[in-house]
């Protein structure tokens, strides 16, 4: 298959199939702030001691972490330890590598099923709208899955950058799962040996401006399909939230050096569904693009996916223990299903409009 040309102009979005239905076009700017998504700092996280009736910074901050799991599945992070210079330098040259001419960028294409490297708008096969992106991925655990042929060799600097990254970021994973796994009552390690041997899974996403952003989405609603996702995004805003399936949206507010951690599906049924895995989505605008990059902490593919704990007088969410493959397997193609249901709801609404009797379409 021939890659999507990468002209971000109002004939591609016409042409191309990025018109999204009305019913999932951006209901909110991409620039009207919400405070309602918190913003927890995790400063003094590894203090355990309280003091006579005061609790301990880090109840404090567990505190406030599982709140907002419960509510939302999606919390902003500040004084989280990593370097500003590392996160500046990621953004930096992850902004130059989309800078750079197609013909580099399309050394490292995907389209065809490659484990890996540069592609337009999704790396799913079968979707029926289009996302407005480019996007550069990399798988970076378990490190023996390497595949450094997949990772983007430019700009020059990249590579040692993304390897610093990709540690750091696992290590704050971790930290905020053993801060939820305290919260389930739970040894601190549990959530983490429940994925058996972390993956990790970086993704950088390029949202053009776009000539007419309210048709369109950047990308499409979802929630992740594993554990936890840690998103680090430039100042321009665009990640969108919603928890009432998609009827009202709240726009993130971007945080200079914060980190939008938000709980996939798996994070979801671990939990017996206490936790939420945030719904969300990206949206674009028509006066700059934009940057974020995504690393997803995903179970290994055949670690088996169950509830670690149900709550006396619950049931359990899911019917069988099952492997995270078959359970991502399953979620992208109900997704499809869905998708290609709609398209074809859509074709038969226009063609009966079509045999409509000539009476009725003057009625
Ligand atoms: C994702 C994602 C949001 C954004 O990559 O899964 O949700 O703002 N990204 O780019
Ligand atoms: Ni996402």
């Amino acid at each position: 298959m021939a890659p999507t040309s990468m002209k971000w102009d109002q004939n591609s979005l016409l042409e191309n199939g990025f018109v999204r239905d009305e019913d999932e076009r951006p209901k909110v700017p991409y620039n009207k702030f919400s405070n309602e998504i918190p913003v927890i700092s995790l400063e003094g996280i590894d203090d355990v001691e309280g003091s006579d009736g005061v609790k301990s910074r880090r109840a404090e901050i567990c505190d406030k972490i599982v709140k907002a799991c419960e509510d939302w599945g999606i919390f902003q992070i500040v004084d989280h330890g990593v370097d500003a210079r590392l996160l500046s330098e990621m953004t930096r040259l992850a902004k130059e590598f989309f800078q750079l001419p197609a013909e580099e960028k399309l050394r490292f294409d995907m389209t065809g099923g490659k484990k890996g490297g540069f592609i337009v708008s999704s790396h799913l096969q079968g979707e029926t709208v289009k996302d407005w992106r480019e996007l550069v991925t990399y798988f970076s655990y378990p490190i023996r899955a390497r595949d450094y042929s997949r990772w983007p060799d430019k700009p020059n600097e990249w590579r040692s950058v993304t390897q610093e990254y990709s540690e750091v970021l696992m290590g704050l994973a971790c930290k905020i799962l053993e801060v939820l796994s305290e919260a389930m009552g739970l040894e601190k390690e549990a959530l983490t040996k429940a994925c058996v041997d972390m993956d990790q899974k970086v993704v950088v996403n390029y949202y053009p401006k776009c000539p007419q952003p309210e048709l369109i989405l950047g990308l499409k609603r979802h929630t992740d399909p594993g554990t936890i996702t840690l998103l680090l995004q430039d100042q321009v805003g665009g990640l969108q939230a919603t928890r009432d399936g998609g009827k009202s949206w709240i726009t993130v507010e971007p945080i200079e050096g914060a980190f939008v951690v938000n709980l996939g599906d798996h994070g979801h049924y671990l939990s017996n569904g206490r936790f939420k895995n945030a719904d969300h989505q990206a949206v674009v605008n028509s006066k700059s693009s934009r940057l974020s990059i995504a690393t997803f902490q995903n179970p290994a593919p055949d670690a088996i996916v169950y509830p670690l704990k149900v709550n006396e007088g619950d049931k359990s969410i899911m019917e069988e223990p099952i492997t995270f493959m078959e359970m991502y397997k399953k979620k992208m193609s109900r997704d499809l299903e869905l998708a290609r249901a709609k398209k074809l709801a859509n074709e038969k609404e226009q063609d009966l409009e079509k045999v409509k009797p000539v009476e009725n379409i003057f009625a």
